[in-house]
């Protein structure tokens, strides 16, 4: 199928101008004004706004309790037309394996791109020795969890130590999930002695300092060896002021944040008759003044991406409800995927906090460099997969769970009004989504291999 895209305006992370596109075999081919070009699909973009398609960097299918790819029908529609889901390391099957296993659960079903980062759950010698053989399966970066001890997830400082300078050495872009685990468990005891059961609790339990602490030794970490660090879901201002002052020195330190902590505060999480424990997620929600400083972050580029970190938990609110009584016992994980483009158009473009610009690289672009998918994803250039989105700057309405693919019961976002909207979603040239409506063939997606010595590693090869 060849499709001409007319008279839209094509807004990138360094500038927008009005031009045609031209794709072919999934392919944009050719970007200019006034194309001449036979095609057997012409689509008139007049009025309207053409942005990459969305790069989701941090999204969780099965893990944790949350549903499947057969939900990313949800990503579509919204505007986003690669995830990167972080595959969870089975119980005694090897990290390679278990990304395998990962990938099999999405092949036929995925309805947009993937790709996936490894997690280390099972922090030992002969799991550091695959490192090297994750970019063979197309894996370049690999989260470990400075939280959640007691479980399989939780990695100490020394695991963390031996996994950066092997993923150093091979290009592997290292990402930390950091919440100091034991401020957390010794909190978390107290409060339910106390017989303070409430999802605020999560909060208390999970206090700010737990997580600049947590950041601020990750980062130690990371230059006591060198190594390149992707903090993820940095939700606390003192934690990115860390990140900030660690890059601003020269190390190549960055953080990601995600729609929810630049949109929703605690007050969610203080919700009566336990609706609190819908946006029970982990870092939890903050404080205003922390949603503040992280607006102001992402428009100066001291965060270098805004994920979702979708994890609709299989059950919805019912679900969550395992935890009345026991706050520790919420299933952690907001759905979000499909929210992401609205909100941080709405919220940031619209209200005047980022540019156009910024929001194309925190969306799609940057996302896209930092897992080592760039320019292929993430950019509207000829040679690019031809993922476009056009948007409908003028629309204006609000989010509702009735319309959200999720798959979930609720949506933490809920009543939010929206500006603009994707109105046509192209996955490789094909339509897949038009005016909130899955329109494309389910399975379509495919896994797309991440190369190594992305982004992060830009500080050694002297850019
Ligand atoms: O609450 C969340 N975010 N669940 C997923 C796990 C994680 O740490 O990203
Ligand atoms: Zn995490
Ligand atoms: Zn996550
Ligand atoms: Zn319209």
């Amino acid at each position: 199928m060849k499709k001409l895209i007319k008279n839209g305006t094509i807004v990138t992370s360094t500038n927008e101008y009005s031009a045609d596109i031209y794709i072919e075999d999934g392919i944009i081919k050719e970007i200019g004004k006034d194309l001449d070009i036979k095609a057997d699909e012409i689509i008139d973009a007049e009025g309207k706004l053409i942005f990459p398609g969305g790069v989701d960097e941090h999204v969780h299918y099965g893990s944790f309790g949350a549903r499947l790819f057969e939900t990313t029908d949800a990503a579509a529609v919204g505007g986003t037309t690669t995830i990167v889901d972080f595959a969870p390391q089975d119980k005694d099957v090897s990290l390679i394996d278990s990304i395998k296993r990962q990938a099999a659960k999405a092949e036929n079903i995925a309805c947009v791109d993937y790709a996936f980062h490894g997690i280390i759950m099972d922090p030992k010698d002969s799991v550091f020795e695959e490192i090297p053989q994750l970019s063979e399966i197309g894996v370049a970066s690999l989260k470990l969890f400075m939280a959640y001890k007691g479980t399989n997830f939780y990695s100490d400082d020394e695991s963390i130590l031996k996994a950066m300078m092997i993923a150093k050495k091979h290009g592997i872009t290292m990402m930390v999930h950091a919440e100091n685990a034991d401020i957390i468990s010794v909190l978390q005891k107290k409060y339910l002695e106390e017989g303070c059961t409430d999802p605020i609790y999560h909060y208390y339990s999970r206090p700010p300092i737990a997580e600049e602490e947590a950041t601020k030794r990750a980062i130690a970490l990371a230059k006591s060896v060198d190594c390149p660090l992707y903090v993820v879901h940095v939700s606390v201002a003192e934690a990115m002021e860390a990140i900030r002052e660690a890059y601003e020195e020269g190390w190549p330190i960055y953080g990601e944040t995600c729609t929810h902590y630049l949109t929703l505060n605690t007050d969610y999480l203080a919700k009566p008759n336990f609706e609190g424990a819908k946006y029970v997620c982990a870092p939890p929600l903050r404080p205003q003044r922390h949603l503040d400083a992280l607006w102001d972050a992402v428009q100066k580029g001291w965060i270098q991406a805004v994920g979702s970190d979708h994890c609709a938990v299989e059950g919805g609110f019912e679900a969550k409800k395992r935890g009345i009584g026991d706050f520790t016992k919420i299933p952690n994980g907001c759905p979000g995927v499909q929210d992401r483009l609205a909100l941080l158009w709405t919220n940031g473009v619209c209200k005047g906090k980022i540019t156009r610009q910024k929001f194309i690289e925190l969306f799609s672009t940057k996302p896209a460099k930092i897992v080592g998918l760039y320019p292929q994803k993430g950019e509207i250039a000829v040679g690019s997969d031809a993922d476009i989105i056009i948007f409908d700057p003028y629309f204006e309405g609000m989010i509702s769970n009735k319309e959200s693919l999720h798959g979930i019961d609720y949506s933490p976002f809920e009543g939010f009004k929206i500006k603009g909207k994707p109105e046509q979603v192209f996955l490789r040239g094909e339509r897949i989504a038009k005016n909130g409506k899955f329109v494309g063939e389910r399975g379509k997606g495919r896994w797309q291999k991440c190369k190594p010595y992305a982004f992060c590693y830009d500080y050694y090869r002297g850019e």
